[in-house]
């Protein structure tokens, strides 16, 4: 898809953080966009920011874990405007970082919920209507490295949904490609030189309560102050929605910086997986 400019974009989980930033930077291509996140206060400011920067754009109070609310901006985003060409399932949350014993049901219950029956969602939502309208598309759903590149074991539930999403989408994409379908698929991994400073380390805040851990932690949370206090440096949101942008003009399936890096990590996984053995082993962030 060369020419971003008049085409629409969805994005989940877009009040805040790496969403946000891509909706900027598909603003600033001249796409017209529609905002979707369960946080009607932040949805609201930054639907704001937009209009006032310029662009075309709706903002949607969306819960990714319940089918009926993102069927509904389905139908909002087609009622507005009458195709979507860009489809981020970008809301996530996590990490409820703790051993995997230390886990529990609602750990895995709200994380999941969000981060992989949120993208299915979006899939089933979606993808019939883009299908149908004829038009070029691409479903873009955010994973992670944490999980389908290396999983970080502190982080065992974020890392279990993230593979789950690559996984799904090389299905998803594997399929439309059998059917010579205009719609595509792409696995982001937002990552690169240091922390990403977002709300993702207060996810929590949108944890509803029916889905509250059983009990306390046994181990404290790592806050982002700790992180930076680690001296880490903060990646920039702007080279990751730039690296986006830049995957959907190729064509490309994998949208990562530094893939280098990746490709490392997973050599050194591929030479222990022929030894059999375990490819993980602890990392010191958690
Ligand atoms: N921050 C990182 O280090 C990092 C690294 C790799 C991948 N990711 C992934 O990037 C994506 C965006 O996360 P972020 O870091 O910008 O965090 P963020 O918390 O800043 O943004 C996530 C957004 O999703 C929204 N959201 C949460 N639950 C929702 C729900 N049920 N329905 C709709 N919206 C919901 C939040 O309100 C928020 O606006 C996530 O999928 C995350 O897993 C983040």
């Amino acid at each position: 898809m060369e020419d971003l400019t008049g085409r629409v974009a969805v994005i989940t989980g877009g009040a805040g953080g790496i969403g946000k930033s891509l909706a900027e930077r598909f603003g600033r291509e001249g796409m017209k966009l529609v905002i979707a996140d369960i946080e009607a206060g932040a949805l609201h400011r930054t639907v704001g920011e937009l209009r006032d920067a310029g662009a075309e754009v709706i903002g949607v109070q969306t819960d990714v874990t319940s089918f009926e609310s993102v069927e509904a901006l389905a139908a909002a985003a087609f009622a507005e405007y009458g195709k979507v060409h860009v489809l981020c399932n970008n809301a996530g949350v996590g990490p409820p970082s703790a051993a995997v014993w230390d886990t529990t049901p609602n750990d895995w219950k709200w994380t999941f919920s969000v981060n992989v029956f949120g993208v299915a969602h979006g899939i089933q939502a979606f993808v019939p209507r883009m299908l149908e309208s004829g038009e070029e598309g691409i479903v873009i759903n955010t994973s992670s490295p944490d999980g389908p590149i290396a999983p970080m074991p502190t982080a065992s539930v974020y890392a279990a949904t993230k593979s789950a999403v690559t996984c799904l989408t090389e299905c998803l994409d594997a399929q439309l490609h059998s059917q010579s379908a205009k719609v595509r698929a792409a696995v982001f991994y937002p990552s690169g030189q240091g922390l990403l400073d977002t709300g993702l380390w207060t996810s929590d805040r949108n944890r509803p309560s029916e889905l509250a851990r059983e009990r306390p932690r046994s181990t404290p949370a790592l806050t982002v102050a700790q992180l930076r206090e680690r001296g880490m440096p903060i990646q920039s949101l702007d080279e990751l929605a730039e690296l986006v942008v830049e995957g959907i003009r190729d064509g490309r399936f994998v949208m990562i910086l530094n893939p280098e890096r990746a490709i490392a990590t997973l050599t050194e996984r591929l030479e222990k997986f022929s030894r059999g053995e375990n490819a993980t082993e602890m990392h010191q962030l958690g």
